[in-house]
């Protein structure tokens, strides 16, 4: 290690690499920003396409048109299953589920997933399920779950997946917003100590209200008794037992929908993100293969959730579409203990490994021998998402998990992004704890100052944009292009607008500070501080509430809710339990508030508009320094406020 805290690469990393010095980096990165048409067709003969593309790229961020390898057509489950059967490699494992019981797993292998979603992709067209319907499932990580994504995007409908600890009232909505004609569920979920999440039963709660829903298929996963509504659900393992396993791939368009996934903003009710299928899946097959060093026969796990954006890209078709075997657990790091990780590394040979700085957190505190008493010897590459990752934990991941020998690849990049923009690679890019280094081919990062001009320069700090497109950036948020103009693009005119902070070194190190809107990163998950407070609102005795982050030893961010009763309304634990109990049933259990300070006015400015810079310092227990506060309708608020904090 350096002085300066850098990390070098060892000799050993560049060996067969497929990006094996930083000069390869810069000379392929240079080329895709000069020439990003001619780099973009080469990078997307990696696919496989029925017709190709007439025009590589056609974009105007001004009126957030993207449209990439227009005219091209392919199918995404071709490319993740027949290409690979078809070539030889029928016999080669897919997925690997891990259950959450460690006694529980099971394989498929390449011809065995793909006659799962024939058939399945047969059940939905019983169904009804024609190209371009929504289909929306709910499920935890069990492998039917890839096989619904696979089957969906085999007929051309659009999948919209709603992560498995949300709510029947947040599903309902999710539903609603892209009126989804199908459900997939499961009877219950198993998830650590959890041995019956009421995934039916919510989703049964759900569909009260769900006009367009006309089927649901239930998959058997715990056996318990569900209720199944006669003539609109149907069991997952019957229709499969008879459906026929031929199923002709369709012809999408590069441009066509792929999937729909719901994500938190800073205001109003969560955006559809919308990917389409060529450009994405260019992207997230290009990006998986070089980020993490995939080669023929390595043992690739993400831990993450398939609810999430990251699941989607690089666990299911990032991976299955480089003929990779990634590993699908159903899961936590701490269930039957903190060495669960390490026992499936071990277990299956894992050789990269992929998680969230927030878990890596939660099992640093409980010591090392979890991890010492594991052999790990095979991780090659060890990468991080979702949220920035801190010195302490970069180290001990490096240190203690990597034993020195695995480069540290720090990803940055956000649902709406589709696949990784910023990123070490692992035998080209010297690391250094915290930084997510530098671009990935064909990202031109750049960052804006307020007044909306480009930042030049090292060694510098602002708001991170990107200039141009990217394959895997999404096209609109669904059922309202307007908004998708409004929340990315209206800023900083010509540029798409992250919401993100970030500062640039004096190597031209990008380091990402998080978020400059009102969206929190919990454990990694994005939660908007508007739906929050929209829940604690609907709690009866309430008039106004107020959500901010604030810094959480294991959750990286924690959230500190600031809420004002009626009058003659008493603050009680009643209330308190009441507030957590309207989120988890607006949102869900993930986005119930670390800390409640009742306080009977919020610092308003004159016009009304809450100072959240306020709170935010009350809710860091920093008092010393709360600004300019002259501005405010009433600044005795702020004293208050922080007497009242010493009781939370
Ligand atoms: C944050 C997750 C720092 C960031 C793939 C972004 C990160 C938001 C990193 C997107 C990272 C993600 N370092 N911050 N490596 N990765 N973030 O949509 O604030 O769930 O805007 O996508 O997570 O979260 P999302």
């Amino acid at each position: 290690m350096s002085k300066n805290n850098n990390y070098k690469l060892s000799a050993d990393w560049s060996i067969d690499s497929h990006i094996s010095s930083l000069d390869k980096y810069n000379e392929l990165y240079n080329e895709s920003i000069q020439d990003p048409v001619g780099f973009w067709s080469r990078i997307a003969k990696r696919i496989s396409w029925y017709k190709p593309w007439n025009k590589v790229r056609d974009f105007d961020f001004e009126k957030a048109k993207i449209k990439w390898f227009e005219n091209g057509k392919l199918n995404v489950s071709y490319n993740c299953l027949d290409r690979h059967v078809e070539s030889g490699d029928g016999d080669k494992t897919a997925i690997i589920w891990e259950g959450n019981n460690p006694s529980e797993d099971k394989k498929f292998t390449y011809t065995e997933l793909l006659f799962e979603v024939k058939k399945l992709a047969n059940v939905l067209k019983k169904l009804g399920v024609e190209k371009g319907d929504r289909v929306c499932i709910y499920m935890q990580m069990i492998p039917e779950l890839s096989i619904a994504m696979l089957a969906c995007s085999r007929i051309g409908a659009v999948h919209s997946i709603v992560f498995g600890a949300f709510s029947a009232d947040s599903l309902r909505d999710r539903i609603n917003d892209s009126s989804c004609k199908i459900l997939i569920t499961q009877d219950t979920g198993v998830r650590g100590k959890k041995d019956n999440i009421p995934m039916k039963e919510n989703a049964d709660s759900a569909l009260f209200d769900t006009p367009s829903i006309k089927s649901v298929v239930v998959v058997k996963r715990t056996g318990v008794d569900v209720n199944m509504v006669e003539g609109r659900d149907v069991w997952w393992h019957e229709e499969m037992n008879i459906a026929d396993d031929r199923c002709d791939p369709v012809h999408m368009d590069a441009e066509d929908p792929l999937f729909i996934l719901y994500t938190s903003g800073s205001t109003g009710k969560p955006k559809g993100v919308l990917h389409t299928t060529g450009g994405y899946l260019v992207y997230v097959s290009f990006s998986h293969h070089i980020i993490f060093d995939y080669k023929d026969g390595d043992i690739y796990w993400c831990t993450a959730d398939i609810g999430w954006i990251t699941g989607h890209s690089y666990i299911v078709y990032g991976p299955l579409s480089n003929c990779a075997t990634t590993i699908m657990f159903e899961g936590v790091p701490n269930y039957p203990d903190y060495g669960r990780f390490w026992d499936i590394v071990d277990k299956y040979e894992v050789n990269q490994f992929y998680t969230a700085p927030t878990a890596l957190r939660a099992l640093m505190k409980e010591g090392n021998s979890w991890v010492k008493s594991r052999n790990l010897d095979s991780l090659r590459i060890l990468g991080t998402v979702g949220e920035p990752i801190k010195e302490p934990e970069w180290k001990w991941y490096y240190e203690i998990v990597g034993k020195g020998r695995c480069p540290i690849i720090d990803t940055w990049w956000q649902t709406e992004t589709g696949g990784v923009l910023i990123t070490p690679l692992p035998a080209a890019t010297p690391t250094k704890p915290g930084s997510a280094t530098l671009p990935f081919f064909g990202i031109h990062p750049v960052l804006m100052s307020d007044d909306g001009k480009e930042i030049e320069g090292n060694d510098v700090q602002g708001l991170l944009a990107i200039k141009t497109s990217w394959p895997g950036q999404m096209r609109t948020i669904y059922g309202d292009h307007q908004r998708f103009i409004d929340t990315y693009f209206s800023q900083f005119p010509g540029y798409y607008f992250t919401g993100d902070g970030a500062k640039r070194d004096g190597d031209g190190y990008y380091w990402i500070t998080g978020r400059v809107d009102d969206v929190l990163n919990i454990s990694g998950h994005r939660i908007g501080t508007a739906e929050v407070e929209g829940a604690i609102g609907k709690t009866n005795g309430v008039a106004e509430a107020a959500v901010v982050g604030f810094s959480h030893d294991i959750k990286g961010q924690g959230m500190y809710a600031f809420v004002t009763l009626m009058t003659g309304v008493d603050s009680s634990n009643k209330i308190r339990e009441n507030i957590i109990q309207s989120v988890v049933k607006e949102i869900g259990p993930h986005a119930k508030p670390d800390n409640i300070q009742f306080s009977p006015a919020l610092p308003k400015t004159r016009s009304g508009k809450i100072m959240r810079r306020i709170l935010r310092k009350v809710a860091e227990g920093d008092h010393d320094n709360m600004g300019d506060i002259s501005t405010l309708a009433d600044p005795l608020v702020v004293a208050n406020l922080i007497s009242d904090s010493a009781q939370v």
